[in-house]
C-alpha cells in the first residue's frame, strides 16, 4: 500500500502537489493546480468575546494537500481561529465553507458531521484517561461513524505500527509519555479518515526530547499530502512543513504567502520582528 494511504486513506496523492521544492513540502499556492476548488474557505470571519473583537474579517482558502502554517504573537487569535473552524466557537459574522458547502451557523448536526471530517489535535493530550489506547482510537470510527469494528481495528493496527506504538495498544494514557500520548492523539484523529487536520501547538507541553518524534510524524503526514492547518512555535519545523504561512496579529491577517517567501522575505516589520524574536538565542539576524 502506498504511504499516503496508510496515514490518510481518504486522500490519494495529488500529482499537482508533488513537485520538488526548496522549502516546505510544496511551494505555496503555485504548486497546486488553479482549478482545484478549495477544500476549506473562510469568508469574512468575525469572532468576539463580549466587546473584544478577536478575529476581524478573516478570509482565506486551503486547498487539498496544502499545509497552512498559522503564525503570530501570543493572543493574536490563532487558537480561536482553529476552534472556529470546527465549530467549537460560535462566530459573529462570516462563514466557513467546507467542500463547497457553507456550514450553517446554528445547525449543530452539520457541525457534528464536519467534526468527523476535520481532525483536531490540541496542546493538551485529550485522550480519555479511563480508556485504553485501542478504545480511545476505536471510539469515534465505530460509535460516531458506525464503521465495522474489524475494519477500524485493521486500520488502527496499521496506524499504530506506523507511529511505532503497536505495543501500547492495550495501555492506558497514564502509561504513555507526553510524546507518545500526542502521537496517539494524532492517530486517533487520523482513524476518522479526516480530510483536514488542525494542529494547535501540539508540542508546546512536551519535553524537548519528545518534540521531535511528534514533529516528524506531522512532517510525514504533510509529505503524504494530508491537508493541514498548523499552529506552531517551532520555527524550523514551520519552515520545513509550510506551503503557505499566514501571519496573524490582533485578529487580522497581516501576511499570507508561501513559506519560502515568508521566512526569507517577510513583508511587514511586524512579521520580521516576530521571526527575529523566535530565532534561536545568539543567531545572526537575517537581512
Ligand atoms: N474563552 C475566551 N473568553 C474571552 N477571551 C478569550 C477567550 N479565548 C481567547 N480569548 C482572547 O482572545 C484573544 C486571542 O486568543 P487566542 O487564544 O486565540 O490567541 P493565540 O494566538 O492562540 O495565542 P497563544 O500563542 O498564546 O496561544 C486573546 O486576547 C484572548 O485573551
Ligand atoms: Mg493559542
Amino acid at each position: 500500500m502506498a504511504d499516503s494511504a496508510v496515514l490518510n486513506p481518504s486522500v490519494a496523492p495529488n500529482p499537482a502537489t508533488t513537485s520538488a521544492t526548496t522549502a516546505g513540502h510544496g511551494s505555496g499556492d503555485s504548486a497546486i493546480s488553479p482549478d482545484d476548488a478549495p477544500l476549506l474557505s473562510v469568508r469574512h470571519l468575525k469572532k468576539s468575546y463580549g466587546t473584544h473583537e478577536v478575529l476581524k474579517d478573516v478570509s482565506f482558502d486551503v486547498k487539498r494537500g496544502q499545509v497552512l502554517v498559522l503564525l503570530g504573537p501570543s493572543g493574536s487569535g490563532k487558537s480561536t481561529l482553529i476552534r472556529c473552524l470546527n465549530g467549537l466557537e460560535t462566530i459573529q459574522g462570516g462563514e466557513i465553507v467546507f467542500k463547497g458547502q457553507a456550514v450553517p451557523a446554528n445547525n449543530e448536526r452539520a457541525w457534528r458531521k464536519l467534526r468527523t471530517e476535520i481532525g483536531m489535535v490540541f496542546q493538551s493530550y485529550d485522550l480519555f484517561p479511563n480508556l485504553t489506547v485501542a478504545k480511545n482510537i476505536e471510539l469515534g470510527p465505530t460509535k460516531v461513524q458506525k464503521r465495522p469494528k474489524a475494519e477500524v481495528d485493521e486500520q488502527m493496527d496499521r496506524l499504530l505500527a506506523d507511529v511505532q506504538l503497536s505495543e501500547y495498544k492495550n495501555a492506558y494514557p497514564r502509561e504513555l509519555s507526553g510524546g507518545q500520548k500526542q502521537r496517539i492523539a494524532i492517530v486517533r484523529a487520523l482513524a476518522m479518515n479526516p480530510e483536514l487536520m488542525l494542529f494547535d501547538e501540539v508540542t508546546a507541553s512536551l519535553d524537548p526530547e519528545m518534540v521531535r518524534e511528534v514533529l516528524e510524524l506531522m512532517l510525514r503526514l504533510a509529505k503524504r499530502h494530508m491537508t493541514m492547518i498548523v499552529v506552531t512555535h517551532e520555527m524550523e519545523f514551520a519552515r520545513r512543513v509550510a506551503d503557505t504561512v499566514m501571519f496573524l496579529e490582533n485578529g487580522v491577517i497581516l501576511e499570507r504567502q508561501s513559506g519560502n517567501e515568508f521566512f526569507t522575505h517577510p513583508q511587514t516589520d511586524r512579521a520580521r520582528n516576530f521571526l527575529e524574536s523566535m530565532a534561536p538565542v545568539g543567531a545572526e539576524p537575517q537581512d
